[in-house]
């Protein structure tokens, strides 16, 4: 029997939210949703995250415990493990990972296992939202089947003709563009992307999220939205694999690749500046143009720019390792048993995350070249074990000038603010700096290589 709920019930206050992975994407949208006046539930499966939640700590570095733990003595907010609590919320919002498996193809077993762990407690009138990152169709193709399996229906249907449509249950994809770390936007400002699996779904989680963000964007489709997504990190992605191609370039003709994007980013119309770096990091950008490449291979179709976007980009950690290795060589030095400090292993500046960053790709060439590597990281204390690297037991190396000058070589992979760049050349014997970050240092520029 369908739903006699109304898409517009989900501009109501003090509504129940689900929200489904309490990550980088979900922690800070439970948040916002509490900070909104609502009663919201994160769902994880790790306990250890859920009970630092009910603790009032956050895991999340820009995310600070007081705001946890405002939300979790004012009753907006609990964390839990147990799934069949989905059945209290009248919206539940999906932001689980979705990697890429061994074979580096589409990994969406987190997502249908949240599917799977949503059927047995879905109820009339809820609303269901995808907001992890995933290839045109997911929704419709992955998630809707099982949730129907319930028994419950949501018809999928476009175009106005529809807009009064019967349905059971309401579904809905909207693609999460949390940048983290970044101070200009938080996920208030950031106009948010929806498309429906019919209309009066897409009218719900329009309803639902105009409470929370400045605006929203209705597209027509769910394939829509998931699409916009992957076409913004499409476009980031090929554009840096564009400059990371142009830098290489440039210096074979000995020209600064930094100072030709400044004088085009003068450009005001038509232009816009990306930055040559160590290779793509992040859990976004080197992943989410390969849930499309696969997606369209179903269709014949090759995806040319994203295969050469991922192999410019993929070599970058290799440019990196042989310009240390000819940085050396200059010196009279080799790279087996020189002492290698790398600075920054996080993907990005000022995070504490390391997923697929590529300084941890570079550690792992240079050790297999016999360097000898330390690091630094103000964010990470120590390593530990990730799914393709071990690094277990390596500890951030203390930066002051005695220890920076004992080592043959710093490289200088991700450009944290904290550091100290004029100490670091002034101390260093030599310094390979892949971010550009000793731009403002005029003294001891002999002792720098660009790369
Ligand atoms: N991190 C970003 O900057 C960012 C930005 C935009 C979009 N995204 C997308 O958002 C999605 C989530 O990414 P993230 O960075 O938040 O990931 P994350 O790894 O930080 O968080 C995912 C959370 O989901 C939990 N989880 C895993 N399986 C679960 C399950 N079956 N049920 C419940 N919880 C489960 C994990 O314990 C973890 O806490 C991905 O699709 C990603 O591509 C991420």
């Amino acid at each position: 029997m369908p739903t006699d709920r109304k898409p517009e019930f989900f501009k109501g206050a003090r509504l129940r939210v689900g929200i489904i992975g309490c990550g980088y994407v979900g922690l800070p949208l439970a948040l916002r949703f509490a900070e909104a006046g609502h009663r919201v539930t994160g769902f994880d499966t790790d306990p250890n995250k859920v009970q630092k939640l009910n603790h009032g700590q956050s895991y999340i570095q820009h995310i600070l415990n007081s705001k946890v733990q405002q939300f979790v003595q004012s009753r907006h907010f609990s964390a839990t493990t147990d799934f069949s609590r989905l059945a209290e919320a009248d919206a539940i919002l999906i932001c689980v990972p979705t990697p890429l498996d061994q074979r580096r193809e589409p990994d969406l077993s987190y997502v249908e296992q949240t599917a799977k762990s949503i059927r047995p407690h879905l109820r009339r009138g809820q609303l269901v939202v995808l907001e992890s990152t995933t290839y045109p169709g997911t929704t419709e193709e992955l998630v809707l089947p099982i949730l129907e399996q319930s028994g419950m229906k949501c018809p999928t249907a476009h175009g106005p003709e529809n807009d009064q449509i019967a349905t059971d249950f309401f579904l809905a994809f909207s693609p999460e563009r949390e940048d983290p770390g970044n101070k200009q936007f938080g996920l208030a400002q950031i106009p948010k992307v929806v498309g429906g699996v019919n209309p009066p779904s897409g009218r719900a989680a329009v309803s639902l999220y105009a409470q929370i963000v400045a605006r929203v964007v209705p597209v027509s489709t769910t394939r829509a939205a998931e699409m916009a997504k992957l076409l913004e990190n499409i476009f980031r992605c090929v554009n840096i694999a564009l400059v990371n191609e142009l830098k290489l370039l440039a210096t074979r003709m000995g020209i600064d690749i930094w100072e030709v994007i400044e004088a085009a980013a003068t450009k005001p119309f038509g232009f816009m500046p990306f930055y040559p770096g160590p290779g793509l990091g992040g859990h976004c950008i080197p992943v989410d143009p390969f849930y499309l490449a696969w997606k369209a291979r179903e269709y014949d179709f090759a995806t040319r720019f994203i295969e050469l976007a991922g192999e410019v980009n993929t070599a970058m950690p290799y440019h990196v390792v042989e310009s240390v290795a000819g940085a050396l060589n200059e010196r009279q030095k080799a790279v087996k048993g020189a002492r290698v400090l790398v600075l920054g292993v996080a993907y990005k500046k000022d995070v504490d995350d390391l997923r697929e960053s590529p300084s941890l790709k570079i550690i792992e060439l240079l050790t297999a070249r016999g360097a000898k590597l330390d690091y630094n990281d103000p964010f990470f204390p120590e390593m530990h074990r990730m799914r393709h690297y071990n690094f277990e037991g390596m500890k951030s190396i203390p930066l002051d000038p005695k220890t920076v000058a004992s080592y043959d070589c710093v490289l200088i992979a991700t450009d944290h603010s904290s550091y100290d760049y004029q100490m670091l050349v002034e101390s260093a014997q030599l310094v390979v700096d892949t971010r550009n970050a000793t731009r403002r240092i005029s003294r001891h520029r002999n002792k720098i290589v660009l790369v």
